[in-house]
């Protein structure tokens, strides 16, 4: 089922690579696994972080128009009636008469079971929700529904945001948080999972001046990929066209990466217009509409949702830094990631396990790992902990030979062009935050000696 576009990296490749060096697990996997559901490992941790920390940065410290929010999971159902979802958030259903597997019918090609070839049958609407219940009693009172989307945690709370925090139009809220979907389509590793995370925005605006505001969002969150490293080439604007707009959007712009399995949605940019606000003012018998002051006049914001998914972003940015280089010793794999989504940041590698290198390499690694992730490796050949810590990305390995015991001096080793440097260690802290920060390779520390193997 799952093709693959040529020149990218394998996706069972990245699967396996994943397991390997515990970025992903599938979840609950000693009992079979559960569909499309997977757990983050110790390096998958750090990474999906590092992408919500990028996010955060760019969504909310980095801006003065923008404001925080942590709303609950679980919500009130008349939300979801109010936002259109219990009534319209399904796909269309076809079962295999044959082999009784379940398809989504929008995405089958010719008419026939995926697996088997066996007849479909009609299509019927399926809602996406998870249901579940408060309280003690399992009846239709009790009904609650795991979100499917962050977004509505935003609309809810837009009076007590605006209340407690005096803000003028325009400003927006981001929330980033767990989203839950029973999608029936299912497979291509994180792409698609029934447990996910989103980041959203929801940008509120004067009417009449959100198709700017909507042009402004698609610029930033496009830059904000490629400024962590995805190359230009790997991505791509789509417009939906009328037939494909949801309920609630006037337009929507995705984002799309080159996949392994092909060109699909990142993220989508969407200009919302006033709907979620005047329907939640409609069921909820509030008014949440925002006093102009310069008009005295009450408005309904309209609304720009750039709505992102941290796994998607995380597959996206694993795929697009995967590489390999052959050398006299086989294979080398490096992902290339941006220094600010790396897993571990810098590795400290003694030369040997030989005790006149323990007491340094242990000082060096003790005051590093106040800044950052750092990992220390004395197992194995030097050549191979360079390999190991290239194939999970981390830019900078610090060497501690003998030499260093004498002079207090040590070698840094970039990941990408495999550059090395010799510093003393008083400047060493500082010289790999100012890299870790963007600061160029060719800036020496003071004290520092030429880049080694420097093309
Ligand atoms: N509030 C709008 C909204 O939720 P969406 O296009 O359904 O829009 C936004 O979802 C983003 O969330 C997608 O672009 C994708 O990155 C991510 N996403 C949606 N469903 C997903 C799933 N089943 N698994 C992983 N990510 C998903």
């Amino acid at each position: 089922m799952t093709e693959q576009v040529p020149g990218k990296v394998d996706m069972d490749k990245l699967v396996s690579l994943c397991k390997r060096r515990g970025f992903i697990f599938p979840s609950s996997e000693i009992y079979g696994g559960l569909g499309a559901c997977y757990d983050y490992g110790p390096l998958g941790a750090e990474l999906k972080n590092n992408v919500k920390k990028a996010w955060w940065k760019a969504a909310v410290q980095d801006r003065d128009d923008m404001v925080g929010l942590d709303a609950s999971i679980l919500m009130h159902p008349q939300t979801w009636v109010a936002s259109g979802h219990v009534e319209g958030f399904a796909d269309p259903l076809v079962e295999c008469k044959q082999c009784h597997q379940r398809w989504r019918a929008d995405h089958i090609k010719d008419g026939k079971c995926p697996a088997c070839g066996g007849e479909l049958t009609e299509p019927r609407m399926f809602n996406l929700m998870f249901k579940t219940f408060v309280g003690p009693v399992e009846d239709e009172a009790s009904v609650v529904y795991l979100r499917p989307e962050t977004a509505q945690g935003i609309f809810v709370n837009f009076q007590n945001v605006l209340n407690s925090t005096r803000r003028k139009l325009p400003f927006g809220i981001a929330q980033m948080g767990k989203s839950f979907r029973n999608e029936i389509t299912t497979g291509n590793f994180i792409f698609r999972m029934r447990e996910f995370e989103q980041m959203e925005i929801e940008y509120f605006v004067k009417p009449g001046t959100d198709e700017q505001w909507f042009k402004h969002w698609v610029e930033q969150r496009f830059n904000w990929y490629s400024n962590l490293g995805i190359k230009k080439e790997n991505l791509r604007l789509r417009q939906h066209t009328k037939d494909e707009l949801a309920h609630y959007a006037r337009d929507c712009y995705d984002i799309e990466y080159l996949f392994p399995i092909g060109w699909s949605e990142l993220e989508g940019i969407a200009n919302r217009t006033d709907f979620d606000l005047k329907q939640h003012s409609q069921y909820s018998g509030k008014d949440l509409s925002y006093f102009d002051e310069e008009t005295k006049e009450h408005i309904m914001p309209y609304v720009i949702e750039p709505s992102a998914g941290v796994d998607r972003s995380v597959l996206a940015f694993l795929a697009d830094s995967y590489d390999e280089e052959k050398d006299k010793e086989g294979l080398r794999v490096i992902l290339r990631l941006h220094y600010a989504l790396a897993p571990i940041k810098v590795a400290v590698l003694p030369l040997s396990r030989n005790e006149k290198l323990l007491p340094l390499s242990k000082e060096v690694y003790d005051s590093l790992r106040k800044c950052w992730m750092v990992q220390y490796d004395d197992a194995q050949s030097i050549g191979r902990r360079y390999r190991r810590q290239d194939e999970i990305g981390t830019p900078f390995c610090v060497t501690i030979d003998f030499q260093s015991v004498e002079d207090r001096q040590v070698t840094i080793r970039e990941r990408d062009k495999m550059r090395q440097i010799r510093v003393p260690i008083e400047v060493l802290k500082a010289t790999l935050e100012a890299k870790l920060c963007g600061e160029s390779l060719e800036v020496l520390p003071p004290g520092g000696k030429k880049w080694l193997g420097f093309e």
